[in-house]
């Protein structure tokens, strides 16, 4: 354990960033959050103390304002190192507003970059996606894959801000980052008090699901099922976020015991198995004891059609594996949303 680092979480507030924060903590490490609360909720640091016992502290400034970066800097001069979770992530909405998506996107991790080395810090793990991998060509897909163009705007943040990474190192930045790729990141912690929270009606399948079965949504659209794929439905690789927030401390920890401080490593985290659709739908009812509302539509515009990891790396360098499976991820997922609705109707 490492009593004595502090570490900068952005985005500490949202989803993978909460779940982060809190495994940090557990595992004995000092968290200052940066949120501008575009799309988290402040109370979800009142859940973190809930559960861990103890508040990080708070800024609720924006990355894209390099002065408020250097403020929180000078503040905590003891920061260690840097999650850098803070992004706009809904693929349709970065279609709509690309300058919105690469402005903040870019500008806050190139802030970020140029206010940590005077201030000493040396270490950055960078939230990237399997978005980078468009439609592999072979599955599972390892990370010497090829990179492919990217389907929107916001996939192409992705894919410059791994660039601007691996370019800062390249020329002659004393930074270690890990960038780590993650696939689809579902669940909920297992206290029922954090977990995802989308605002509006969400684009992602699980929410979507869960949203449906409390009576928010109507039905759930399943986009697609004449798919090349056994069922017809398209196939990602789900994970657990608390096994995907623990592979951060681990890539944290690998860095920080490094003498060289200049690095660049990329992670595939997901759990390497492949669910379809329908069969995470199946999942979710058999945990919930819901028969879930739901009808095939058409393909949505730009789903590829089926990807997973090939963990190996992870596995064997990173010494982590995902350890909960799908029911675990549904049963979740659906304990949370039934917590956080009941609370909000008490309220
Ligand atoms: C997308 C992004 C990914 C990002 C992730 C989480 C791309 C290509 N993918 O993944 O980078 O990390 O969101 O924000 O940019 N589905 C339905 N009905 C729904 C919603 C989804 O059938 O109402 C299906 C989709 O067609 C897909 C699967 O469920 O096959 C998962 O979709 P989703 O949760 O949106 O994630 P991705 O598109 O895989």
């Amino acid at each position: 354990m490492n009593t004595s680092s502090k570490i900068l979480v952005t985005g500490g507030t949202g989803y993978i960033g909460s779940h982060t924060t809190v495994e940090l903590i557990i595992q004995g490490y000092d968290v200052v959050i940066v949120d501008n609360l575009s799309n988290s909720e402040l109370f979800i640091l009142d859940r973190i103390e809930e559960i861990t016992g103890v508040k990080p502290a708070f800024y609720d400034y924006d990355l894209t304002n390099r002065n408020q970066i250097r403020q929180i800097f000078s503040e905590h001069p003891d920061i260690k190192g840097i999650i850098h979770f803070a992004a706009s992530k809904a693929v349709g909405e970065s279609v709509e507003k690309p300058l919105l998506y690469y402005r903040n996107n870019l500008n806050s991790l190139i802030n970020l970059l140029e206010e940590m080395q005077p201030a000493g810090i040396s270490h950055f793990v960078f939230s990237s996606s399997c978005t980078v991998y468009g439609q592999p060509d072979k599955l599972p897909v390892t990370e010497h894959a090829p990179v492919k163009p990217a389907l929107s705007p916001y996939g192409n943040t992705k894919k410059i801000c791994e660039d601007i990474l691996k370019d800062t190192i390249a020329g002659g930045k004393d930074i270690n980052v890990e960038a780590l790729r993650y696939f689809n990141p579902i669940g909920a912690h297992a206290s029922g008090l954090i977990g995802e929270l989308p605002r509006g009606i969400p684009n992602n399948l699980v929410p979507f699901i869960t949203q449906t079965a409390i009576g928010i949504r109507e039905e759930l659209k399943v986009f697609g099922d004449d798919y090349n794929t056994p069922d017809g439905s398209c196939i990602r690789d789900y994970i657990h976020v608390v096994d995907l927030a623990k592979a951060h401390i681990v890539a944290l920890r690998r860095m920080m015991a490094r003498e060289n401080k200049s690095k660049y490593e990329m992670f595939n985290l997901g759990t390497g198995n492949g669910y379809s659709v329908l069969e995470v739908i199946k999942s979710f009812e058999k945990v919930s004891g819901h028969q879930l509302n739901y009808k095939i539509v058409d393909r949505r515009p730009g789903d590829i059609e089926q990807i997973w990891a090939d963990t190996t790396l992870a596995n064997n360098e990173l010494g982590w594996k995902a350890e909960l499976g799908i029911d675990e991820m549904m049963r979740s997922s659906w304990e949370w949303e039934k917590k956080y609705r009941n609370a909000s109707k008490k309220y």
